[in-house]
């Protein structure tokens, strides 16, 4: 069985937070539960011997440290300089709401300029305050600190009914400013849990609203789903490179299989949104990469050949895979098919009008990803795992 790869580690350090979004998924706002887990974080010890140190055995490249809010924890400029000490880039998630620009001075320097700093923004308008406890001009000012500095910037907009109508504003403002994203699906997890039934997408949501300004530009392309990538065209550019059947180089569609996540109190996941819902075991007891070499989890999910219903008679079964966590929340199979996507394939022949346009994209963002160090055309391959730099779009 050929060895694991991944390329990210997304580390929810802490779930204590300086704000209160509606639908946080750390459960930030719940008192209990932040109680517990404050007592029960991970030290800086364990962070460096179970999780940063087994991660370079599996090819991460990238730390993102996140929360929470990650710069509350008293150590956090220690654990960024770790973090750059092992080789890896490093993301900071930050709300920006105390994102100051000495602070970011100070990240820049502890990462030697390496750090890349990631912030929520689900509207660009007014309306970012309802789901993010935040006006959108605090993040963009920390957007706009970010480039003046030198600092690289990324943006993840969470996406339910409630932003469906200014998604595709908000997208064109992030890729004016040449900016990669991700998008975010609101899950049930932490507050969402309270909110999911109700402003959860659908598929017609996802058809009408988000997948038209999510399959215009190559910013978007570092991950979403439906994505109606031609599996040939990614064999043609990629060498082959695949975590078991998740396609690397570049990595597109879900992320279960690219990514390796971590809760506060170091329990193992597929995936950010899935963290508290299924985990792979706990770093406390096993280094990272045994855990992950033993789990029954992630041997499933990073096999693509066993997803079913729609997903598994897809051509897009592999460049895609469907958004796991959204099959995960609506039927509690996370290898169902995914209930949002709005595709209906008869059987592999089935070819979606819109692989030509994402064939098309694609080949732009194959651009931007290799300018970021995300993606090496099959020649200039040769594996050198521990010289490429971060996952998010460009520096
Ligand atoms: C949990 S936050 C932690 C980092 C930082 N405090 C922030 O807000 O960006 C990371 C990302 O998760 C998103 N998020 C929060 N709750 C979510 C939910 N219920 N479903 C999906 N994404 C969510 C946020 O919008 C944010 O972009
Ligand atoms: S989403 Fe981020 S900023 Fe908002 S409460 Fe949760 S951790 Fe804090
Ligand atoms: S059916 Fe599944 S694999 Fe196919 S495009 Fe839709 S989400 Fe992706």
């Amino acid at each position: 069985m050929a060895a694991y790869q991944f390329q990210v580690v997304y580390f929810e350090a802490t779930r204590r937070c300086n704000l209160r979004c509606r639908f946080c998924m750390t459960g930030s706002n719940e008192p209990k539960r932040l109680r517990e887990s404050v007592l029960n974080e991970l030290t800086l010890e364990q962070i460096r011997d179970q999780i940063l140190r087994p991660a370079r055995r599996l090819g991460v490249h990238t730390i993102g440290w996140s929360g929470g809010e990650f710069l509350l924890r008293k150590d956090a400029f220690d654990l960024l300089r770790l973090t750059v000490e092992f080789g890896y880039r490093c993301s900071v998630l930050s709300n920006c709401a105390k994102l100051t620009r000495a602070r970011l001075e100070q990240i820049r320097e502890v990462t030697a300029g390496q750090a890349r700093i990631v912030v929520g923004l689900n509207s660009v308008d007014e309306e970012n305050q309802w789901s993010r406890d935040s006006e959108s001009g605090r993040t963009l000012a920390v957007l706009r600190d970010c480039m003046e500095l030198g600092l690289g910037q990324h943006v993840v907009v969470t996406i339910g009914k409630y932003n469906t109508e200014s998604f595709a504003k908000t997208i064109e403002f992030i890729v004016k400013h040449n900016i990669a994203y991700n998008r975010s699906p609101l899950v049930p997890r932490g507050s969402g849990a309270q909110c999911f039934e109700q402003l959860g997408f659908d598929r017609q949501d996802l058809r009408e609203h988000f997948h038209p300004a999510l399959r215009r530009s190559p910013h978007g392309y570092v991950s979403y789903t439906p994505f109606f990538l031609s599996p040939e065209l990614h064999a043609e550019v990629s060498g082959g490179a695949r975590n078991h059947t998740v396609p690397q180089n570049p990595a597109i569609g879900c992320w279960a299989g690219t990514w390796l996540t971590i809760n506060a109190e170091g329990e193992v996941s597929v995936c950010p949104v899935l963290l508290d819902a299924l985990s792979a075991g706990n770093v406390r007891r096993q280094p990272l990469d045994e855990l992950v070499a033993s789990s029954a989890l992630f041997a499933t999910i990073t096999d693509r050949s066993r997803l079913k219903g729609r997903c598994g008679r897809c051509r897009y079964q592999y460049t895609c895979g469907g958004c796991r966590a959204m099959a995960y929340f609506h039927s509690g199979d996370y290898m169902g098919e995914d209930p949002t996507c709005f595709f209906d394939p008869i059987d592999r022949s089935t070819v979606s009008e819109h692989e030509a346009q994402t064939n098309e994209v694609f080949r732009k963002y194959l651009l931007m990803a290799r300018a970021a160090g995300v993606y090496r055309p099959p020649a200039s391959a040769a594996d050198d795992a521990s010289s490429r730099p971060g996952l998010y779009g460009r520096r």
